[in-house]
């Protein structure tokens, strides 16, 4: 048997965002690795439920305290949470309007500010846990017209580490920041074939997949990476280098 198909064997983990993208590859990524995995989403998760012969789902909505809470209640005790639920919404800051700022904090930020205290309420009561936040490599970079999704995830990248020095040495928290990946995230208006190709100008000259992304995600939950704590690593191409 291949050593990664046993590596989370026992291990409880739960994926908030496993209707799509990041987190549907990272459910799979965990439960590849022999996790039993709970899905979490706003959205319906079947899809990712058929891949997996029929995982546990929960609806939530990330932003909202009392869905969080009520998510965590039904979970029970939980080994790894990973929170990939997040949105974007592109505008210049000259148009946008208070509010669409702040619904971009309260899923990106408060949903991981949520997500991460339900998860550490029971990580520190048992010792141990593996949490795992999704930001995204504008945190780091910036970008114009993405300013509330830049502060958002930069606040996620403060977050972990924050939470990393709180929490240790019983839970390591980490931060996985990708850069373009292929979802349906990027299924808004400006994001053309041509947006595509440029931003694919990273040093490995192309956007990443899921798989990719999720690979980072479940290496961060495994016993190799015994030593991170507070840390944002970047799938990004090469575009970010820290
Ligand atoms: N795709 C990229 O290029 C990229 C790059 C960097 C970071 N990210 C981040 O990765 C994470 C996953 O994004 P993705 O690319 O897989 O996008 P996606 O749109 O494929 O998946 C996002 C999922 O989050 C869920 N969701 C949204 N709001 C929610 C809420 N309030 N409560 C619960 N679930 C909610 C959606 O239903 C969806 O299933 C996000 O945090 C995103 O910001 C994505």
């Amino acid at each position: 048997m291949n050593p990664s198909e046993t590596m989370l064997a026992g291990q409880r983990a739960l994926v908030t965002g496993a209707a799509s993208g990041i987190g549907q590859a990272s459910a799979l990524a965990l439960a590849a690795a022999g996790a039993e995995v709970i899905l979490a989403d706003k959205a319906d998760c079947g899809e990712t439920a058929d891949r997996l012969d029929g995982a546990r789902q929960i609806r939530v909505d990330v932003s909202e305290a009392g869905s969080v809470t009520g998510m965590f209640d039904i979970a029970g005790p939980l080994d790894i949470v990973v929170n990939s639920a997040g949105m974007l919404i592109e505008s210049p800051i000259l148009d946008m309007s208070a509010e669409d700022f702040d619904r971009q904090i309260a899923v990106n930020l408060r949903g991981s500010f949520l997500v991460a205290q339900g998860a550490l309420r029971g990580m520190s009561a048992q010792g141990h846990g593996r949490l795992i936040l999704i930001a995204s490599e504008l945190g780091v970079l910036g970008r114009p017209d993405f300013s509330a999704y830049c502060a958002s995830k930069a606040g996620v990248i403060g977050l972990t580490r924050a939470l990393a020095r709180e929490f240790a040495p019983a839970v390591h928290v980490n931060c996985v920041a990708p850069g373009p990946t292929d979802t349906p995230l990027l299924d808004i208006g400006s994001m053309s074939p041509e947006w595509r190709a440029k931003e694919a100008q990273n040093p490995l000259q192309r956007i990443g997949t899921p798989d990719e992304i999720a690979s980072a995600v479940a290496w961060l939950a495994s016993p190799g990476a015994s030593f991170m704590t507070g840390q944002t690593i970047c799938p990004s191409g090469g575009a970010v280098m820290l």
